[in-house]
């Protein structure tokens, strides 16, 4: 069973961010189901490669979106973003240190909490500015 379902609550009615979102969602189901499955730790590393190249290319196109609106919330916005990057960073080092030194089942439950709040709370403050500006 996935492990995060979309459901139209994420929905910002903002067709590319919800393509972009709904794509974290599968690569996030993706690296659990690897961990669940007992996958090797250097498959389960690949699918942790491909969440944080989704993430980071949702989180640069999202960013300059906001931009393209002059969006006052972008600052705020774009050091969430980092932050996350940061700490799947420091979590990424970790595991190639000592891949028996980390649990990747946490780490995928701290994403979905994550992803879930941050568009929930953040993203969803956005919407009624990028429709203002016909952002569709
Ligand atoms: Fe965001
Ligand atoms: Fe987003």
């Amino acid at each position: 069973m996935a492990l995060l379902e979309w459901d139209e609550w994420y929905e910002t009615g903002i067709l590319s961010i919800d393509h972009e979102h709904h794509n974290l969602f599968d690569a996030l189901n993706r690296m659990h189901d690897a961990i669940s499955s007992g996958e090797s730790q250097a498959r389960v590393r690949q699918t942790l490669d491909f969440l944080v190249d989704c993430t980071a290319t949702h989180f640069r196109d999202e960013e300059a979106r906001l931009a393209a609106i002059s969006f006052p919330g972008l600052p705020e916005h774009h050091a969430e973003h980092t932050k996350l990057l940061n700490q799947v960073a420091e979590f990424m080092a970790t595991f190639d240190a000592d891949p028996t030194a980390v649990n990747a089942n946490k780490l995928a439950l701290f994403l979905v909490e994550w992803i879930v709040r941050h568009i929930n709370e953040m993203d969803m403050r956005y919407i009624a500015a990028m429709k203002a500006k016909g952002v569709t």
